[in-house]
C-alpha cells in the first residue's frame, strides 16, 4: 500500500504544486517513488484546470525540478483518500479544518512542521511578490519534504 500525500495551498498554482514536485523529485532520487503517491489541491476554485504559475515552474526548473500538476479544488473525500493532508499556511489549515469530517482517516499537518527553520510556520504566498518569493518557496519545500520523507519512511 502506497502512502498518499496531498499538498494544499490557496490557488494550487504556486506553493502546493511546488510541494508536490519537490517531494516527487526527492522520492525519485532516493528510489522511493513506488512507495508514495503525491497530489496537490487548492482550498479555492480560482484556478481549476490550470498549470502551475509560470514563475514557479521556471524557478523549480532552474533547480532541476519539473512541476506537472493541474489545479483542482480540495474535496471532503480527500480526507479519506490521503494519509497526510499538508497545509502550506495557517489560513489553509483553518479552511481545511472547517471541512474535515470527524471520521477522517487522513491527518492534517502543516508543511513547516517539517522545516528545521520554520520561522512563523507559514510557507509565504509568493503570488503577488517578486522572484525572491518563489526562490524562498522552493527552498522551504525542498527542506521540508526532505524531513517529511525521512519521517514517513518508517511506515513503508
Ligand atoms: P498559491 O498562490 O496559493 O500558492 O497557489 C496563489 C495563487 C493565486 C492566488 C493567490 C495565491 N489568487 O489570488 O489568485
Amino acid at each position: 500500500m502506497k502512502i498518499k500525500l496531498l499538498f494544499v495551498c490557496l490557488g494550487n498554482i504556486c506553493r502546493s504544486p511546488m510541494g508536490e514536485g519537490a517531494m516527487l523529485h526527492l522520492l525519485k532520487s532516493n528510489g522511493l517513488a513506488s512507495k508514495v503517491f503525491c497530489d496537490s489541491a487548492g482550498t479555492s476554485a480560482y484556478h481549476i484546470g490550470n498549470s502551475p504559475d509560470g514563475r514557479m515552474i521556471s524557478t523549480a526548473r532552474a533547480h532541476g525540478v519539473e512541476l506537472v500538476s493541474k489545479a483542482r479544488q480540495v474535496q471532503v473525500d480527500d480526507f479519506y483518500e490521503f494519509d497526510y493532508i499538508i497545509a502550506m499556511d495557517k489560513a489553509n489549515f483553518q479552511d481545511l479544518e472547517s471541512i474535515m469530517p470527524e471520521d477522517a482517516t487522513g491527518v492534517l499537518v502543516m508543511m513547516r512542521d517539517y522545516d528545521p527553520d520554520p520561522q512563523d510556520g507559514d510557507v509565504p504566498d509568493p503570488y503577488y511578490g517578486g522572484q525572491e518569493g518563489f526562490e524562498e518557496v522552493f527552498d522551504i519545500c525542498m527542506r521540508s519534504c526532505e524531513n517529511l520523507m525521512k519521517d514517513i519512511k518508517h511506515e513503508f
